[in-house]
């Protein structure tokens, strides 16, 4: 199980490395993931923010009973998206928020599996939302990014503490 990284640790405002080794190794990864974002209650997770600098995220937005609905995605690239939606937006990285924003309404990518193998996935609203949130994980940017003025509004306060706390937390010295 990993320890998910909340905002501002800066792992989630870097750019994240395509992944060129496949196989067991990245599956195991890929599991521990999986029961991470589930223990967070989360349907998406991305590699970066559990500390991994890679290419890499998963998401799960079904209600069944897992593996149904997982979905793990490597080195993922948008092929097209269409229409548009707006709606209320969350992240295991910043708990407890949420704000509204713009996402296509449908989204298909392209992405390869543990094993190297592409293939392609499509997704309309939650299901598209989450597949591009978290691949905005893998470019070092954020949901609170982009919101609109009357959205970022009701965050900033919150923002604002959590880096005072990163900060002061900094200055400690942890046994
Ligand atoms: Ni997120």
């Amino acid at each position: 199980m990993f320890t998910i990284r909340t905002y501002p640790d800066p792992v989630l405002m870097r750019v994240a490395e395509p992944v060129t080794e496949f196989g067991p190794k990245l599956a195991h990864m890929v599991e521990e993931m999986f029961l991470t974002m589930y223990q967070a209650r989360g349907v998406g997770l991305a590699a970066p923010q559990v500390g991994i600098s890679k290419r890499i995220y998963i998401i799960n937005v079904e209600e069944d009973q897992p593996p149904e609905g997982e979905i793990a995605l490597i080195n993922p690239e948008v092929i097209s998206v269409e229409g548009e939606q707006y709606s209320d937006e969350g992240c295991l990285s910043f708990p407890g928020m949420f704000a509204k924003k713009r996402r296509p309404l449908r989204a298909t990518l392209r992405a390869q599996d543990v094993n190297g193998e592409w293939f392609e996935v499509t997704g309309e609203g939650l299901k598209a939302r989450a597949l591009l949130h978290e691949l905005d994980h893998l470019d070092g940017k954020v949901f609170v990014q982009d919101l609109e003025p009357v959205e970022f509004v009701k965050l900033r306060k919150k923002l604002e503490q959590m880096k005072r706390e990163a900060k002061r937390a900094k200055g400690k010295v942890r046994a």
